[in-house]
């Protein structure tokens, strides 16, 4: 097994969602942005690195129909099944490391809260980059939430690439035009705070020059 799924699967085996730094009751920024688009209930939805994340659940409640959540850990999905009981039939789950994901369709809004920041190399942002390329619409939305720079270096004790709203649209810019960039200070369920940058992007449908 590959020592990132190894990593991952043993929090989720080891761990309740409120031992962890980023768990939110309600991911009201994420919720927040999906309102700002005026998302139709049709619309498909993707949420990469989704893990036992309570977006899904908000998503289900908002009357979202066409949810897709994928995660390295097949513990983590387990986790949100048994949490929505009956409701999980409606929901496509994908168990893959999102560098190796080839999407078969295209989503008219990819959604990616603490998954992309673990990607430190070269190599794995430009393959992120060209994956999330292929699985969004042309003018589909993508929004995106790492640490910043005012955040912490490590999360679940793995190193992470802090972005700024400059940095995170710079490489983003080829195929994206930006449209909404924040900062949030997220309180963690021990009562200390970790600083997020979110962008939001619409995948455009001729290159930008
Ligand atoms: C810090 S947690 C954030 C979970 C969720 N997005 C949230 O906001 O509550 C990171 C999640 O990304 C998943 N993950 C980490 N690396 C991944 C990768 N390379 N491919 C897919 N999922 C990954 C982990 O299993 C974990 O569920």
């Amino acid at each position: 097994m590959n020592s990132n799924k190894t990593h991952w699967e043993k929090i989720y085996e080891t761990k309740a969602e409120a031992d962890f730094s980023w768990f939110q009751p309600y991911p009201q920024t994420s919720v927040d942005f999906i309102n700002l688009f005026k998302l139709p209930q049709t619309a498909s939805i993707i949420d990469i690195g989704g893990g036992d994340s309570h977006l899904v659940d908000a998503l289900l409640e908002l009357g979202y129909l066409d949810i897709t959540v994928l995660d390295i850990s097949a513990k983590s999905i387990e986790r949100t099944k048994a949490r929505l009981g009956e409701k999980v039939s409606a929901i496509t789950w994908i168990e893959k490391d999102i560098i190796d994901f080839e999407p078969d369709r295209k989503y008219d809004f990819w959604h990616d809260r603490a998954a992309f920041h673990f990607l430190t190399t070269e190599i794995q942002i430009i393959k992120y980059l060209a994956i999330v390329k292929q699985g969004i619409k042309p003018g589909g939305h993508l929004v995106l939430g790492t640490f910043s720079d005012k955040g912490p270096t490590k999360c679940s004790g793995l190193e992470i690439r802090q972005y700024t709203e400059a940095s995170m649209s710079v490489l983003f810019a080829k195929d994206f035009r930006r449209i909404k960039c924040m900062e949030e200070t997220h309180t963690t369920p021990f009562n200390t705070r970790q600083n997020f940058v979110f962008c939001s992007f619409q995948r455009t449908t001729i290159p930008i020059l």
